[in-house]
């Protein structure tokens, strides 16, 4: 007899906790490949593109998709179950056109937990991407440099992740639509995405590092005594988005490549307080060294997908 029929049976009003968090856990996770495929849905019934390649736009990145041709786009408002970005530098659009002759679809702005969003809310969006049979998703960010190299206005490949996040968009109920239950994080972040993106900044003259990124909740920036731990547990960044939507991406079998713009020297490394507005600024001066490195990978990843 299954758990239902038997829950059913049961003529006392108490149920324990446990049994709670199953039952909605088992819902929504239930919910979310639904929700996900109507969205893709909707978003299919909006552009006859059917792009392969997607891309996060973070914070000050998201004027690249208004470079892309014959763009459609798509307010997050208008498409079913998709988060509304509150972040200033958001601009909440997705975007799907073409870059060259390469169909994309790029999200100008994402949603971030600190904003009170669930992990499994942050990673929607990658979720409908792997409905639409998005195979590699190229995720950029704002990053405090931890290691002293990574200067502000400095591009980094992110070579892997520390979760220090505190969720994971993969608890409660696995959907095996999506993936397995214990799905793979030793090569997150796609090598040969990686080694492509060097070659291609070597190319155009951009110095580029690799680096270790730190994912932390905030929305407060970091004290001192927390980025020198960071440093001692192999952080090389530190940031407030990106690893939740990593997660999702590699159980939904889509390849990653993950790019941060440092924007600041991490707290406590250069004796100067930490603002938001820096942050804006440095991503809005980079602009177009990120844009162009973004333009000449893209190909690159086409072929790779091919
Ligand atoms: N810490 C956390 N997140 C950030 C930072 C930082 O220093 N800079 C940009 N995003």
């Amino acid at each position: 007899m299954s758990a239902k029929k038997s829950s059913k049976r049961k003529t006392s009003k108490t149920v324990s906790p446990g049994k709670i968090a199953a039952k909605a856990s088992a819902n929504s996770a239930d919910g979310e490949f639904e929700r996900a495929s109507k969205a893709a849905d909707f978003i299919f019934s909006q552009t006859s593109l059917r792009p392969r390649i997607a891309l996060v736009l973070g914070s000050g990145l998201g004027a690249f998709a208004d470079e892309f041709a014959g763009a459609t786009k798509i307010p997050y408002a208008k498409i079913p179950h998709f988060p509304q970005s509150t972040a200033i530098g958001h601009a909440g659009k997705l975007v799907i056109g073409k870059v060259g002759a390469i169909p994309v679809a790029g999200m100008q702005g994402r949603v971030h937990l600190y904003e009170g969003y669930s992990a499994k809310e942050v990673a929607f969006p990658i979720r409908v991407f792997a409905r639409m049979g998005v195979k590699a998703v190229i995720l950029t960010n704002a990053a405090g440099g931890i290691k002293r190299e990574f200067s502000q206005g400095r591009l980094v490949v992110i070579s892997d992740h520390i979760n220090l996040q505190g969720v994971n968009p993969l608890t409660g109920a696995n959907d095996d639509r999506f993936g397995l239950r214990f799905h793979d994080m030793t090569a997150a972040y796609d090598k040969r995405f990686r080694e492509m993106t060097v070659g291609e900044a070597n190319r155009l003259g951009i110095g580029m590092y690799e680096g270790v990124y730190a994912g932390l909740l905030g929305p407060s920036y970091e004290t001192p005594a927390e980025i020198r731990y960071l440093r001692t547990i192999g952080a090389d960044l530190v940031g407030m988005s990106t690893v939740p939507e990593v997660i999702a991406a590699r159980h939904s079998g889509i390849r990653v490549l993950g790019i941060s713009c440092v924007t600041n020297a991490a707290a406590g490394v250069l004796d100067q307080p930490l603002n938001h507005l820096e942050v804006l600024e440095t991503a809005e001066r980079v602009k177009g060294q990120f844009i162009g490195l973004l333009k000449a990978v893209i190909p690159r990843i086409a072929e790779a997908i091919a």
